[in-house]
C-alpha cells in the first residue's frame, strides 16, 4: 500500500484464484475421462438402449464439463480484470503519496508510525525507513505534546483534526508545519490515522517579507506626510526671515544663520519626500570613480572630528554605470556615517574600494566600505535595513532601507556583513554600462 511496504495479493484473492484454475482443471480432466470412457464403449457395443442411454450420459457430462469450462473462464476474466483495476488504483495511490511535497504518513492504533513518504526526508532530515514502528510523538516539539495528545484522542474517535505546530527535524532545529489528521476508518473502526504535514517555513518567509514591505510602504507613506506638512510652515517661515533682512537691523547676523539653518531643513525635507516617494531617478551615464572623492570630501570634516581616517583604493579604468549620481552619493553618505557612528568612540579606518568585474551575464562594479569598529550582533544584523530599525539614540533607523531600496532601484544588490568585535563590510553591487 505504501512505498516501503508493497502488500500482495490479498490472501483471499489468491484462494479464490486456485479454487477457480482447479475448477477449470476438473472440467477439462471430467471431459476428457468422458471422451475416453465412451468412445472405447461405442465402438465395441451395437446400437440399442444401452448405447442410447451412455450416448445421453456422455452428452450430460459434456455440457456439464464445458459450462463449468465456460463459467469458471468468465470467472477468471472478470478476477482478472478486477486484479488489474486494483492494482491502478493501489499504483495512483502511491504515487500520490510517494509524489507528494507535504509529509504523509500513516500511524496506527497505538500511535507508531507503519509507514512514510520520502518528503519526511526533506522536511525533517529522516529517511522513510527510519521512522517505521517509531512513535509519532517523538517527532513533535515536546511544547505541543499535550495539545497532540488530546487531538490524537479525538482522531481516534473519528473526527479529522487541524492544527499549526512545530515538529523536530532530525538536526534538532524546529519546523513549523501545518499538521492534518485524518481517521482510518475500515468496517467502522478507526484502524489508525493518516498524518499530512505541510512545512511552512517558506510561507512564513514570504508572509514576513509581506509585512516587511507593507512597514516600507507604511514607512514612506508617513514620512511624505511629515514632510509636506513641515514645508508648508518652512516657506512661510523663510518668507519672514527675508522680509526682516531687507529692512537692516542689530539681528542681521542671526538671520543669516536662521536663513541657512532653514535652507537645510528645506533640503532634508525635500530629500526625505524624495525618498519617502521616490521619483523616478535621473539617471545619467556617469564614472562610479567620480563619485567617492566627493562624498569623501563631504564627510571629511565629521571624520577629523572622529578620529577616523578615510582610505580609497579606485581602479585605474573608469566605471561607468547608468545611475543617478546623487543618489549613489547618498547612500555611500549613509553607509559611511554609519561607520564613523560606530567608531565615533575609539576612532578608526574606514576603507572604500572599487572593483569592476566581468561576469556571464553581465559586467558590475562593487563598491566596499569596510570599517573595524565594533561590528553588528547577529541578532541585530537580521533586522538592520528594516524601516525605524535603529541602535542609537538618535538614530531614525532609516538609513540603510533607504540605501537599499536606492540600490534595488538602479538594479544592484546592497549587502551588509559583520563580524562582532572585527568591524562591518557593505558591499554595493552595480551593473556597468
Ligand atoms: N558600520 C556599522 N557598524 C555597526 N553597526 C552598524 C553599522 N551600520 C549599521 N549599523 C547598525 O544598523 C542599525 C541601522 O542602521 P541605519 O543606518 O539603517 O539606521 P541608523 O544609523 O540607526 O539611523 P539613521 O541612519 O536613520 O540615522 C544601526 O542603528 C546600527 O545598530
Ligand atoms: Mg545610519
Amino acid at each position: 500500500m505504501f512505498p516501503h511496504r508493497r502488500t500482495a495479493a490479498p490472501r483471499s484473492n489468491r484462494l479464490r484464484s486456485s479454487r477457480l484454475s482447479t475448477a477449470v482443471l476438473v472440467c477439462l480432466a471430467l471431459g476428457l475421462a468422458a471422451l475416453v470412457v465412451t468412445i472405447p464403449l461405442l465402438s465395441t457395443l451395437r446400437m440399442g438402449p444401452l448405447r442410447m442411454d451412455l450416448l445421453r450420459l456422455l452428452a450430460l457430462i459434456v455440457t456439464f464439463a464445458l459450462l463449468i469450462l465456460f463459467w469458471s473462464l468468465t470467472e477468471r476474466k472478470l478476477w482478472k480484470r478486477q486484479q488489474a483495476a486494483i492494482q491502478t488504483s493501489e499504483q495512483r495511490y502511491r504515487s500520490l503519496v510517494d509524489n507528494n511535497e507535504d509529509i504523509v504518513l500513516f500511524v496506527d492504533t497505538k500511535g507508531l508510525i507503519q509507514s512514510a513518504n520520502p518528503s519526511v526526508e526533506t522536511i525533517l532530515g529522516y529517511a522513510p525507513e527510519a521512522l517505521l514502528q517509531t512513535p509519532y510523538w517523538m517527532l513533535i516539539d515536546p511544547a505541543h505534546h499535550a495539545d497532540s495528545h488530546h487531538r490524537y484522542l479525538r482522531v481516534m474517535q473519528g473526527e479529522s483534526q487541524n492544527v499549526f505546530l512545530t515538529l523536530l527535524h532530525r538536526n534538532g532545529s524546529k519546523v513549523e508545519v501545518h499538521e492534518k489528521k485524518i481517521p482510518a476508518i475500515v468496517n467502522d473502526v478507526v484502524t489508525g490515522f493518516f498524518v499530512i504535514v505541510r512545512d511552512r517555513t517558506a510561507q512564513r518567509a514570504a508572509e514576513e517579507l509581506l509585512i516587511k514591505s507593507e512597514r516600507l510602504s507604511a514607512a514612506g507613506d508617513l514620512a511624505a506626510g511629515i514632510a509636506h506638512e513641515i514645508r508648508n510652515p518652512l516657506t512661510a517661515l523663510k518668507g519672514f526671515v527675508q522680509l526682516m533682512q531687507s529692512s537692516r537691523s542689530e539681528y542681521d547676523q542671526y538671520l543669516t544663520i536662521m536663513t541657512d539653518e532653514l535652507n537645510r531643513i528645506d533640503t532634508i525635507v525635500s530629500e526625505l519626500l524624495v525618498f519617502a516617494k521616490p521619483a523616478e531617478p535621473h539617471l545619467v551615464r556617469h564614472d562610479l570613480r567620480r563619485v567617492v572623492p566627493e562624498v569623501v570630501e563631504l564627510l571629511s570634516p565629521q571624520s577629523v572630528l572622529g578620529g577616523v581616517t578615510l582610505q580609497t583604493t579606485l581602479p585605474d579604468d573608469a566605471a561607468d554605470v547608468i545611475c543617478d549620481p546623487n543618489r549613489i552619493k547618498q547612500v555611500m553618505v549613509n553607509v559611511i556615517k554609519n561607520a564613523m557612528e560606530a567608531m565615533a568612540e575609539d576612532g578608526g579606518q574606514i576603507s572604500i574600494t572599487m572593483q569592476s568585474a566581468a561576469g556571464a551575464n553581465r559586467s558590475t562594479v562593487t563598491l566596499t566600505i569596510c570599517d573595524d569598529g565594533p561590528g553588528i550582533p547577529e541578532a541585530v544584523l537580521a533586522h538592520v535595513g528594516e524601516p525605524f530599525y535603529t541602535t542609537k539614540a538618535a538614530g531614525t533607523g532609516l538609513g540603510l532601507m533607504v540605501s537599499r531600496k536606492i540600490i534595488e532601484a538602479h538594479n544592484g544588490v546592497l549587502h551588509v556583513t559583520s563580524r562582532v568585535g572585527e568591524g562591518t563590510q557593505v558591499e554595493i553591487v552595480l551593473p556597468l554600462a
